[in-house]
């Protein structure tokens, strides 16, 4: 396999708002960061992603971009930028920006204009359509509820947004849009950045005609991979990523492993990997997200054992557990009461062990955990707003949606970074944007890094193997006992080198015992979050609540 700095890099996401806040405005900024970057280098990650910094109206936290080659006045000036980038780049690390370019801000000049007229040079900037039988253009449905078209009265046209009312799509059909699109991206690449993060890249292909959805539901498949949009991103490495030594990662929503390998297979034609979302859904219902149920370790295993083996030697994987639109894993996938370490630590345990490039969330490697605010209004984030507002509507029970923002909210991911036990976890001297976790107390940066056992100093182990051996990075996956329901236990691969992972993903404390026997010469215990004594044999060991143990064999036959 080809050996790339991105599949050997630990990459670090950080969303600028709630992560440090430097001013006392309560609002995170560069300057914030700029302040925590030994922070960074002392947990030992390669790369930072960070979300949005451009200017911006805020309607999506960010997401929604009105100039693409200014900074954010909340956030501070592009010479803070400037010093960000060089501060990172000093201390060996890299830079990688999120690129969002399905849509704009109602508010970019573009849109401005291409409102105005049906002539205005910018008008096929968009998308507008007349409406049909006075009302919308067809059935397509919001990922923010409700129709995915706007009526604008000036024009007496309707205009697309897959997202909020105030991110109108970009409409990708037009030559002199991408042409735009690639200049801005040459124009930051040329600043010194590593790469770009690709938000909501496969939805950028709307199917000529805008057709309805052919089940009356309004969903995604006239423009989720649609029908150009592998032939717009062959342009855009052709005219730009193919020009730089750079790691890109798409955002692809509902993508299978086949297509996953159109998008970022390894001839390198168009993108280095995708975050797809097959796991994301394992505790979704029949209606979607919102609807929150149950899920079993064997379906876990069987998606992301599908992905590690149907990508192997084909495209490269990335791997995340959360991320600012999810909530905790602990609290999703973990434990996050009396269990919280140990079961914090299972899970990086298995984040860094399988195939692919580990994406830490901020606050991850001290162990956040997701938050439960009493009324609505402490809520800030659009898409659990419109929800909440539909689903009432709708007539669902009040105290019942909010059991699903407490499991799925995307501000669970967006309180406040926990620097410190002090007013505000340290966050910022004024009022958060949003409020702090009331578990900073516990769970903060500051007794993390004062603590050799925290889930911190964990991370940093992980982060420090993958660097010691190779086979972290490049070996092959297998799973083993695939029925276990309390146990996930697989192999890495690499000559004659084997990784052997068990995690038991639960409280339970279980029995263990390996459905095959391997042989090998010597054995070492890489990492654990329990003590272990060296000579237990692995193929049947008493396992602890959320214990986890990765060894190391030599001599594999
Ligand atoms: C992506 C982002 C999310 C945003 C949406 C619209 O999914 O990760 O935060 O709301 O795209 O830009
Ligand atoms: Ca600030």
């Amino acid at each position: 396999m080809e050996k790339k700095w991105w599949k050997e890099s630990v990459v670090y996401q950080i969303y600028p708002r709630s992560f440090m806040d430097s001013n006392g405005d309560g609002i995170g900024d560069l300057q914030g960061i700029i302040s925590k970057l030994d922070y960074l280098k002392t947990l030992g990650i390669d790369v930072v992603w960070l979300c949005p910094v451009y200017e911006s109206p805020n309607d999506d936290n960010g997401y929604d971009i009105s100039n693409y080659q200014g900074i954010m006045h909340e956030f501070g000036t592009m010479a803070d930028w400037e010093e960000l980038l060089a501060g990172l780049h000093e201390r060996g690390m890299k830079l990688i920006m999120d690129l969002v370019v399905n849509h704009s801000s109602d508010e970019h000049a573009w849109f401005v204009e291409s409102r105005k007229s049906k002539d205005n040079e910018y008008r096929d900037y968009y998308i507008w359509r007349p409406g049909k039988d006075g009302k919308e253009p067809n059935d397509w449905g919001s990922f923010f509820s409700g129709p995915a078209w706007q009526y604008d009265a000036q024009t007496d046209e309707y205009y697309l947004h897959l997202f909020s009312t105030k991110q109108p799509d970009l409409n990708w059909e037009n030559p002199k849009l991408r042409r735009e699109v690639y200049d801005m991206m040459t124009w930051w690449l040329d600043k010194g950045i590593d790469g770009f993060r690709m938000d909501v890249i496969n939805v950028i292909s709307k199917e000529p005609g805008l057709p309805d959805s052919s089940d009356g539901s309004g969903s995604g498949e006239h423009y989720i991979n649609g029908p150009r949009v592998h032939e717009f991103l062959q342009e855009m490495n052709r005219e730009v990523l193919s020009k730089y030594d750079i790691m890109t990662v798409g955002e692809t929503v509902d993508v299978t492993p086949e297509e996953a390998v159109l998008f970022a297979g390894s001839d390198g034609k168009e993108l280095n990997m995708v975050f797809q979302f097959e796991l994301m859904g394992i505790d979704s219902g029949p209606t979607g997200k919102w609807e929150v149920a149950p899920w079993k370790l064997t379906r876990f295993k069987e998606i992301v054992s599908k992905w590690q083996t149907k990508l192997e030697g084909k495209a490269w994987n990335s791997i995340y557990l959360n991320n600012h639109d999810q909530p905790r894993l602990l609290s999703r996938f973990g434990h996050d009461g009396e269990h919280h370490n140990v079961s914090a630590k299972m899970l990086a345990t298995l984040l860094h062990t399988l195939q692919g490039t580990p994406y830490i969330y901020q606050g991850e490697e001290i162990g956040m955990t997701n938050v439960r605010f009493e009324t609505i209004e402490e809520y800030q984030d659009i898409e659990t707003l419109n929800m909440y507002k539909d689903y009432l509507s709708k007539g669902h029970d009040a105290a019942e949606i909010m059991e699903s923002i407490y499991a799925k909210g995307r501000d669970n991911a967006r309180t406040p970074m926990q620097w410190n036990g002090e007013a505000q976890a340290g966050f910022t001297t004024g009022t958060p944007w949003l409020a702090v976790n009331p578990n900073y107390k516990e769970i903060n940066v500051e007794l993390a890094l004062n603590d050799p056992n925290s889930v911190f100093h964990y991370y940093k182990k992980l982060i420090e193997l993958r660097k010691q051996h190779d086979i972290i990075v490049y070996g092959k996956y297998a799973i083993l006992n695939e029925e276990n329901e309390q146990i996930y236990a697989f192999t890495r691969t690499l000559g004659e080198e084997q990784l052997l992972v068990v995690l038991n993903f639960y409280e339970k404390p279980a029995d263990f015992k390996l459905d095959q026997e391997i042989r090998f010469q010597s054995k070492e215990l890489l990492i654990g979050n329990y003590e272990v004594s060296v000579d237990e044999d692995f193929h049947q060991l008493s396992l602890r609540p959320y214990e986890a143990r990765v060894y190391k064999l030599q001599g594999v036959k």
